[in-house]
């Protein structure tokens, strides 16, 4: 049995250690990065096993264009390898975008393979006036709009928009928790 709750203080190091073995050390490297370094996620969800280990992670973050308009950066996402291919990961995205749609987002973004994300409604190509702060491959810039329109009204580069964490500066691990449900 899997629960999907949302992240506490206890699943940090744990949530750490699951995306050091699944991006490798280098992660923080990655442009995506950039849009969340030092800021709070809005929403950060955890899946835990029956003994209550963490086996999967994902959180969202705030971005906003040249013009303010926010949306959410949705990673990293990741599942426990022991764990993969039960559906853990398939929950936590559920669970992440139904709480998207609940809170008033208009579109959710992320960088990742196409071929996972377009179950969930991502597609390519919807987002050509937007770039990202640094290198990367927009073949994998994905989009997933929730308000018709949302996506087309993105325009220029994305910056951090999440609330700063105050104690990031203490930390290289982004340790902060969700602003629970902030919109
Ligand atoms: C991607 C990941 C989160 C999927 O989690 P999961 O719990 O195994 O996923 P689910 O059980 O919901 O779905 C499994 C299905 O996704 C497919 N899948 C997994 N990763 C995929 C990928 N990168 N591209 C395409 N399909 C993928 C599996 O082949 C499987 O297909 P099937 O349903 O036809 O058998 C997990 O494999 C993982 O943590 N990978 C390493 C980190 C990572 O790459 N994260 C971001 C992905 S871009």
């Amino acid at each position: 049995m899997i629960d999907i709750v949302d992240e506490a203080q206890a699943h940090v190091c744990a949530r750490e250690a699951l995306l050091d073995l699944s991006f490798g050390l280098d992660r923080h490297s990655k442009t995506s990065e950039r849009l969340r370094e030092g800021r709070l996620p809005v929403f950060a969800f955890t899946a835990l096993d029956a003994n209550g280990k963490v086996v999967g992670t994902v959180r969202l973050w705030a971005v906003a264009d040249r013009w303010g308009h926010q949306s959410l950066l949705l990673g990293p996402l990741a599942v426990d390898p022991e764990c993969r291919g039960l559906k853990v990961g398939d929950r936590l995205m559920r669970h992440a975008l139904n709480q998207a749609v609940l809170h008033g987002h208009g579109s959710v973004l992320l960088v990742g393979d196409l071929p996972y994300y377009e179950r969930f409604g991502f597609a390519a190509g919807l987002l050509e006036n937007v770039t990202l702060p640094g290198p990367m491959d927009y073949r994998r810039f994905l989009g997933l709009e929730i308000a018709p329109g949302h996506l087309a009204g993105l325009d220029g580069t994305l910056f951090a928009a999440g609330v700063l964490d105050p104690i990031a500066s203490f930390s290289d691990a982004g340790d902060g928790l969700a602003l629970s449900k902030l919109a």
